[in-house]
Formats: structure tokens, sequence, C-alpha cells
């Protein structure tokens, strides 16, 4: 095999927690590369080791036969190993062209040369047949584009390793689609690719060969066409998938009193007015293409985005949904998706992290005794399987899909009648899935009523009472008991748009 990168022995420590245990990664020119494994099992620790993001504390790593130890990612960029990460690493206010060009500008007279630097901007992008304003700043287009955008700019500078941290959580179908096209014709030009993706379906779409890791520790791996999927749970999970999802059911239809009733609710720009009732005990699903308004519509609701159209009624009381305060106040709550901006406090612990609204709801001069935090907190660590080694670890320090366990974690334990979770399940492993479903069913049964956005349809179908289908910022379809179904609501989302017809 013809390895440009070949890591061998890499152990890595940190205070409490051997992250990773002697871990080998070989990855030989021209190949996708899979690197898989549960939440915490040290996927993101090796790349940061690979890319000088963590000096590692043993093991060797050899670049085209010598040795490298990368002391920063720019070091690492330097000598071939280019990394793009889920949360997209450029600056959003940035226009285009300075993003790509960052750090090297073409000089004359000791000016940036802004002509030549959006000209070969534009140039570096057509490879990608992206064509697009480089003047404008990054953050005016979709997280999509930003992510080619990244990915021109790393190959642009590395050329011998690019990295991929789930690159592919927030695309949509037709984004993931023109991502592998890009992904196949780097790998062709010979380009050693490492994916991490939590969804199966597309590491067997694009991978060569996988690396699979549990507990900081190589457990399995090889060309994919020799691993199936059964075997690759397995490896991950230790266990089989098969008994632990044994204990599933379905559940019976809420049709409780409404929780939660929005008649002709909005808010120009955002999310075209609307009517939705929840019952208790219900779980409504929120089904439509990334861009759809589906996130625009739950902020509206918990009152992040004020509505300006619309009455909202909360168990029966009319109520004023103008903050988040408001909704909270109403027995609301949100699990936002994007747990980096909207929810993670890095340097707070479990506990505090998990803590956080429901003392924010009670006032902060009546603390929760310790005794009942430990109590709740405890439950929900064994609940959703998190995996820490004590409550006072700053969740900045977990792994990603923990730390999106912790800030679920927030939510249910306040107990609100209505809940809107906003992709409960990304950047959850394969095993946790089946358990934060249970979880969501079982507060059903005791009468919390849910609204459910979810790409991952399969799911969505399994839990929803009912789904609701969006497009172009407006509801478009409505499916309900026994016409829930994943191929339902793809043709729901795929429909041709409907006319507008004039008021
Ligand atoms: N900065 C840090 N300080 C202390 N411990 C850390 C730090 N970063 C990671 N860890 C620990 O190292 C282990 C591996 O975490 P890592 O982030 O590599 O997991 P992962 O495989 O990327 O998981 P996920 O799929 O959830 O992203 C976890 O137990 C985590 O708590
Ligand atoms: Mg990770």
């Amino acid at each position: 095999m013809d390895a440009v990168l070949e890591a061998r022995g890499i152990t890595k420590l940190f205070p409490g927690t051997v992250a990773l245990d002697a871990v080998d990664l070989v990855l030989a020119r021209g190949e996708v590369h899979a690197l898989l494994g549960e939440n915490g099992a040290g996927k993101s620790t090796l790349i940061k080791c690979l890319t000088g993001a963590y000096a590692r504390d043993g093991g060797t790593v050899l670049l085209d036969g010598r040795p490298v130890a990368p002391r920063s990612t720019a070091d690492a960029q330097a000598l071939g190993i280019g990394t793009v990460y889920q949360e997209v690493n450029l600056l959003a206010n940035l226009t285009v062209a300075e993003n790509l060009m960052l750090g090297r500008e073409p000089r004359r007279l000791g000016l940036t040369n802004r002509r030549s630097a959006c000209r070969e901007a534009a140039r570096m992008l057509a490879d990608y047949d992206l064509d697009i304003d480089v003047t404008r700043p990054l953050d005016a287009y979709s997280v999509a584009v930003q992510q080619i955008v990244a990915i021109a700019r790393a190959v642009s500078l590395s050329d011998k390793v690019l990295i991929l941290d789930e690159p592919t959580a927030s695309l949509d179908a037709a984004e993931v689609e023109r991502l592998f096209g890009i992904v196949r014709r780097l790998r062709d030009r010979g380009l050693a690719i490492v994916f991490i993706s939590h969804f199966l379906d597309q590491v067997y779409a694009i991978s060569d060969r996988l690396t699979v890791l549990r507990n900081g520790r190589n457990v399995g791996g090889g060309p994919v066409t020799e691993v199936d999927r059964l075997a690759l749970i397995n490896m991950m999970l230790g266990h089989d998938l098969a008994q632990a999802e044994s204990g599933h059911r379905t559940r019976a239809p809420g049709n409780g009193p409404p929780a939660a009733q929005f008649h002709d609710f909005g808010r120009r720009g955002r999310v075209e007015p609307f009517d939705l009732t929840v019952r208790k005990g219900e779980i409504v699903g929120l089904a439509g293409l990334l861009g759809s308004g589906r996130t625009e519509m739950a902020e509206v609701i918990f009152g992040i985005d004020g509505h300006d159209s619309g009455t909202a009624e909360v168990s029966g009381t009319a109520r004023r949904l103008d903050s988040p305060r408001a909704a909270i106040r109403a027995g609301m709550g949100f699990c936002p998706e994007d747990r980096k901006t909207d929810g993670i406090v890095a340097d707070l612990g479990v506990r505090e992290n998990m803590m956080l609204a429901l003392q924010a709801r009670r006032g902060w001069t009546r603390p929760v005794a310790r005794r009942e935090q430990d109590r709740m907190v405890a439950d929900y660590i064994r609940r959703l399987d998190v995996r820490t080694p004590h409550v006072e670890k700053p969740v900045g320090e977990l792994s990603g899909g923990n730390q999106q366990k912790v800030i679920l974690a927030r939510w249910l334990l306040m107990n609100p009648g209505f809940l809107i979770l906003d992709e409960p399940t990304r950047g959850i492993d394969v095993g946790a899935h089946a358990e934060i479903i249970r979880v969501i069913e079982e507060l059903c049964d005791r009468g919390m009523s849910l609204l459910v956005i979810s790409s991952e349809l399969d799911e969505l179908a399994t839990y929803s009472d009912r789904v609701i289908v969006m497009r172009d910022r407006r509801q478009v379809a409505e499916l309900a008991g026994a016409e829930v179904s994943t191929g339902a609501i793809v043709s729901a989302i795929a429909a041709a748009p409907q006319q507008r017809t004039a008021p």
C-alpha cells in the first residue's frame, strides 16, 4: 500500500482520561478513509493530535515516510495536512476572497492587491464548480457553500491529507451529494481524505477503508467491502445493537387536550403565518429541507424571533410569547440545534450546565438544593448515557456528542409541558440514538408534548403522531396516524411547489 500518512501508537492523556491509547491510523494516497466510533471514542482527539492542535503524549507520525510533529494547525497545513471541522472555522464576516487568501494575500508595494486576490479566489472556487460573488461576506452563503470554501482553502494549502470532521452534519441530501462529488475528485487527484461521520449510509457511499475506535483504542477496520453494517456497529458499540433495541415499542397516539395552540402565527421574512395545535402527550414532527423554515418556526414560537402576527395559547391560557423568558414562564422549552453557539457554557461543569434552565426558571435566589441537583443530574447522565468521568467536568472537555446530550438533559429535566427539540440526535452515535428516542417517547407517555425537528426521517416517522412538512418557509403538508411514513414524508418534501393562489 502506498501510505501517505502513518500514525503509530498515538497516545493522548487528559487529567483522569486516557483519550487515546496507542492508536494506529494509516492513510493511503488516493483513498477516502472513514474514522468511526461512538461519542467520546477519540476521533476528534486523534485528528487534533495529527494536526498539531494537541501535543501527543506518545507515538509517531510519518508523512511520506518522514517523521513529523506539527506544533500548530498552521504547521500541519504547511506540511500538507488540512482540516475542515463541522463548525466552519473561517471568519464569517470577512469576504469569501479574504477567507481564501487569509495569511497569504498577494501584495504589491506592501498593499493587499484586492483585484488580484478576488481573481485568484474565484479561480480557486471554479475548481469546485462554485460560482459565487467572492466580494460578499462568507456568512451571506449557506453552511454548505461555506464548507466548500473551507475545503478549497484547506486543499490549496495542503495537498496530501484532508481531514473532514463531521462535515455533513448540517447539510441536506443534495448538498451532501455535491460535497461527495468534490471529495471523490480530490481522492482521484491522490489526496488521502479522512471522513468522520455518524451517518453510516454516507460512510458506505463514500469510503474506501475504515478505522474504528472504541474508548480510545483501535477495535477494527479494513476495506469497507469487507466490513458489513452489522459488524461495524458491533465494533463501535462492543455489543449488539439489535439487543439494545429490543425494548422498542410503538406509542399510543396522544389525543389529550391541546397543550399549545398557535393561530395565524408568524413573522415576516422568517416564517409564513401558520396554525398549529400540539396535544398533551403528542409528538409532532417537523420535516423539510434545510432552509425550509423549520428552525425559524421553532424560534418564532419560542420568542427568540418575536412573532409579528397571530396568537398563542399554552395549556389553555392566552400567552404573549415575545421572548424566550416569556416562553419558559409559559411552561415551554427549546433545545436548539447549534449547541456551540446556543447552549453550551464550555467552562462550566456537567452539573451546572444541566441545571441552568431549571435554575433560571426558579430564579437565582432560590437555588435547587445540592442533593436534589445531584439526584437529577445523575438520573439524566444514566438515562442519556453521558460519558463523563464526573459531574463537575467542564462540558467543553466532553466529546461533541456528549455535549449534545448535556444540553438535551438541561431541557428534559425542566420537565416543560411543551418542548421543542431541534435535531436532537445530530452528532449522536448510533447506540445513543435509540436511547434518546426512548427517553423522548417516555416523556410523552408521561404527558409532555413535543415538537421535534429532525432530518432523520426514519426516526421522525417512528415516533411522530403527526408530521408537518415545510417548504419555502410555509407548511405544505400534514401527515397523521397511519399516513406517517418515511416515504410519505419524502414525497411531501419533494412534491412540486403548489401554485400560489391570490388571496
Ligand atoms: N480538552 C479536553 N480535556 C479533557 N478531556 C477531553 C478533552 N477533549 C476530549 N476529551 C476527552 O477525550 C475523550 C475523546 O473525546 P473526542 O472528542 O475525541 O471524542 P469523539 O470520538 O470525537 O466523539 P464525538 O462523536 O462525540 O465527537 C472523551 O472522553 C473526552 O471527554
Ligand atoms: Mg468529535
